[in-house]
């Protein structure tokens, strides 16, 4: 049975807790319904009020929406306000100063407390520090560092200077860094010498030296680097400089710069369907209003909550649930350097277990990867662990298996933490669809209803509302305020990706396909419907790969697409043509880890395809085109159903089947 269907044929039902749906934010389907009738009633009122309500405007709005531009949407656009501010200033004034914002783990175990003193005080420093080297509002800093306190500082004292950043993920390669320090313009690179994964160290400051040296990056006038490891660096007298000295130096004092409510916070690459990955653009009101709502709603937080979320600030995750959300809300956060499986793969349950963690929220990739190490070896099974510290448990990212859904929920939430199945994207800021820890009855591997303010519907190729119990497009058919405002400079992309006209130009088209329940009308997502694969919960542009694998100057042609994966959920398959005749079965294994490790190199680790298969050719039309669903049926070992009468070369599809 596939996922799809397990999910369709669904049945259990999980109605909240009592208890907790009591004292929750949002308390009982009538809590949300109210909230949701209140937005019908008046959307901009809505906003407005959960605008002034929640965070601090150093300028008050008196405009809530503006729509004259559309899909160019504003929110908030005359008021003006801090994001750092909001996050740190904030909860010293609020009686938060001594309540500690961040427990850090490293990958080796040592654990720091930090209060919101002192990080008030760690990021005033810092950004005294980035001011002193002519860094200011309007300019980009590129930030490429590892899960580390001072990451989040780095990307909060931009934000307190009015400067945009833009977080790399440390696992891209130095090509893809220089593709996005050149597209965002960027003045200034923060990195660290060396991350420590696994017991490992691994590069970060060479990979930023060898982008720079790649040209077009000259706007790049300084590179601050943080000491982790204290690892060998090379360094460029004038240009490079640690993050200590730069801010040891400096006043623990920053006044908080007032910025507009759309300008913007930061930029976020990720990959769409063109080779290219898009610079999504986010506002500083707007997106912090949700980043905080969203803890609230969601997470359901409370003051003595300690909240983990194990995602990378390099992902849209990291930002919102770690560096921005927690602290608008005033959370007490875990925050690890390392990975689930080092020294074993008890390091999450171990460490719910001594840090108390009360709301854990994870990709489930990660738990389907611990489900199995669990069932290979009982000394890392969770029931080894006191995980009843747990009140809530979240998963985000790519579609959640019912059975990992009923392991989360049994063995890690002992069968009393609600499973949040948290539905969003890069571009919507945050959560949009997912379910109430205090109102929604759960059902394993759907992520039930959309927040309140948020319009998600399912429509057709025209743009028309299909039934409950058809599938169809997923869209959201009103702007909201976290929403992607641009592709950093490429604003017809931006409308052509997200408001097609074929839909008629007024609908944020998502990107999957989704179905909603006959009866609740519950939403369950069916993955990407164009050319994006979701491997490990990390997008991957199907088009990125191919790019990079015919880069390689042995290879003539190179398709790529996903099949299912057990563990990472999707996997990439790539059918290679090379300039030279097909390789044999020993040959084609050496030149398959060549292409890997070339893809690694291009693109990043993640990228590398799990299996890449040569061919004589490619299936094609006789117009030339790549008839891709012939061989994603391939990939996934199945037959071959569909018509191939209008194949130019039929017989390539025997070839490659036997390729595997
Ligand atoms: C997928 C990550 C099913 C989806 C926050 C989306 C999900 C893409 C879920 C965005 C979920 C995310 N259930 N699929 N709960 N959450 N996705 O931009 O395909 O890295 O379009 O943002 O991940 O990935 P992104």
């Amino acid at each position: 049975m596939s996922a799809i269907e397990s999910v369709l044929q669904e049945n259990r039902v999980f109605p909240p807790p009592e208890a907790l749906a009591k004292q929750a934010t949002i308390s009982g389907m009538a809590g949300y319904n109210a909230l949701c009738a209140e937005a019908e009633r008046d959307y901009e009122g809505f906003w407005a009020r959960l605008g002034r309500e929640n965070l601090h405007w150093s300028k008050p709005f008196s405009r809530v929406l503006d729509e004259s531009n559309a899909p160019f949407y504003k929110w908030f656009d005359d008021g003006e306000l801090n994001a750092s501010y909001n996050c740190l200033d904030r909860n010293l004034e609020n009686g938060n100063a001594d309540k500690t914002a961040i427990i850090f783990e490293t990958d080796d175990g040592k654990v720091t407390h930090i209060s919101y003193r002192e990080l008030h005080a760690r990021v005033c420093r810092f950004a005294n520090g980035l001011k002193s080297l002519g860094i200011a509002k309007g300019d980009r800093v590129v930030i490429y560092m590892p899960m580390s306190v001072e990451g989040v500082v780095a990307m909060q004292a931009c934000a307190r200077i009015g400067a945009t950043h833009s977080v790399v993920f440390g696992g891209f390669s130095s090509k893809s860094l220089h593709e996005r320090i050149v597209d965002v313009g960027a003045v200034a690179v923060i990195t660290a010498d060396e991350q420590m994964r696994g017991g490992k160290a691994l590069p970060l400051k060479n990979i930023v030296d060898e982008a720079l040296t790649l040209g077009g990056a000259e706007a790049v006038r300084k590179v601050i680097v943080y000491r982790r490891t204290g690892g060998q660096v090379a360094w460029q007298a004038g240009r490079d400089l640690w993050m200590h000295e730069l801010a040891d130096a400096q006043s623990a004092e920053c006044p908080a710069v007032p910025v507009e409510a759309e300008h913007p916070l930061f930029i976020l690459y990720t990959s769409g369907s063109t080779g290219k990955p898009k610079g999504v653009q986010h506002s500083t009101g707007g997106y912090l209003l949700w980043a905080k709502m969203t803890m609230l709603w969601t997470f359901d937080l409370k003051p003595h909550d300690v909240f983990w979320c194990t995602a990378d600030i390099g992902w849209v995750t990291g930002h919102t649930y770690i560096a921005y959300g927690p602290l608008a809300a005033g959370a007490t956060q875990v925050m690890f350097e390392g990975v689930p499986t080092y020294p074993d793969a008890g390091r999450f349950w171990e460490m719910i277990q001594r840090l108390k963690v009360t709301i854990f929220y994870t990709a489930p990739t990660a738990i389907r990867s611990l489900i199995k190490a669990a069932e290979a070896d009982s000394k890392v099974h969770p029931r080894q662990y006191d995980l009843s510290s747990l009140r809530l448990l979240g998963s985000v990212g790519e579609p959640i298996n019912p059975e990992a859904w009923m392991w989360y929920h049994t063995n890690i939430g002992g069968g009393r933490c609600p499973v949040l199945d948290t539905f969003w994207q890069t571009e919507t800021g945050g959560h949009v669809i997912t379910p109430l820890p205090g109102a929604t009855p759960l059902v394993p591997g759907s992520c039930t209803l959309p927040l309140p303010g948020i319009a998600a519907a399912i429509v057709d190729e025209t743009g028309q509302d299909v039934p409950n119990g058809n599938g169809g497009i997923l869209v959201i058919k009103r702007p909201w305020p976290a929403m992607i405002r641009t592709i950093w400079g490429d604003p017809e992309r931006f409308k052509k990706s997200y408001f097609p006209p074929e839909l008629g130009g007024t609908l944020y088209l998502a990107g999957d396909g989704s179905i909603r329940d006959k009866d609740t009308g519950y939403f369950t997502i069916m993955g990407r419907i164009d050319d994006v694969l979701n491997v490990s919960g990390h997008r991957m542009g199907t088009m990125e790969i191919e790019s990079a694998l015919v880069a390689n100057p042995i290879v003539a042609e190179a398709a790529v697409v996903g099949r299912p994966d057990d563990t990472t959920g999707e996997a990439i398959c790539a059918f290679v043509v090379l300039k030279r005749a097909r390789p044999n079965d020993e040959e084609a294994k050496q030149i398959a880890t060549e292409l890997r490790n070339w893809v690694g190199k291009e693109i990043g680790p993640i990228a590398k395809p799990k299996e890449i298969r040569f061919g004589d050719n490619l299936p094609k039309t006789r117009s030339g085109k790549i008839m891709r669903r012939l061989l994603r049926s391939l990939a996934k070992n199945e037959e071959i159903t569909q018509d191939t009468s209008t194949l130019e070369n039929p017989a390539i599809l025997e070839q490659l089947k036997q390729a595997r």
